[in-house]
């Protein structure tokens, strides 16, 4: 499938986008500063937060505790490595339904429960088995980003 090019240059702290590459919806999350902190806090309730897990090739510039190249752009394929559903934004922290009491903010997969912080990395004792797939990118420039 052709690269996808993205001008990133509007996206706001705390807003994503959606672009579609390969036929999957890749997100691009501009996080706030609040959201990367959180990344400390979900680390030991993470299943997976170094991205060790071979399911899929992890590119070496994710392998870190963003998962990007930028700490805060996240860019990820939102899709659910369980089933296949599309998780949802689940921003607002804090107790709400289907979610802990200690929720810093991240995606719920509604389908059957899998929660991934804002780095897409998947919460302990979830069906998905995987964090969220990272697809090969580089930027461009600093606001213009390539994927695939
Ligand atoms: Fe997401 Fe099953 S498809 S939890």
């Amino acid at each position: 499938g052709a690269a996808v090019e993205v001008d990133i240059s509007a996206l706001k702290p705390g807003e994503k986008m959606t672009v579609e590459w390969r036929g999957k919806p890749v997100w691009i999350l501009k996080r706030t500063p609040e959201q990367l902190e959180s990344l400390a806090q979900t680390e030991p309730q993470v299943a997976d937060p170094k991205s060790d897990r071979k399911a899929y090739p992890i590119p070496e510039y994710a392998k870190n505790q963003h998962r990007s190249i930028k700490p805060e752009v996240f860019v990820g394929v939102g899709i659910c490595t369980h089933l296949g559903c599309s998780p949802g934004d689940r921003f607002q922290t804090g107790p709400q339904p289907s979610l802990p009491d200690d929720w810093h903010g991240g995606f719920l997969c509604a389908c059957h429960g899998s929660t991934f912080d804002v780095a897409g990395r998947v919460f302990k004792n979830k069906p998905a088995p995987d964090n969220l797939e990272v697809p090969p990118h580089m930027y461009l420039s600093d606001t213009r980003l390539i994927i695939g």
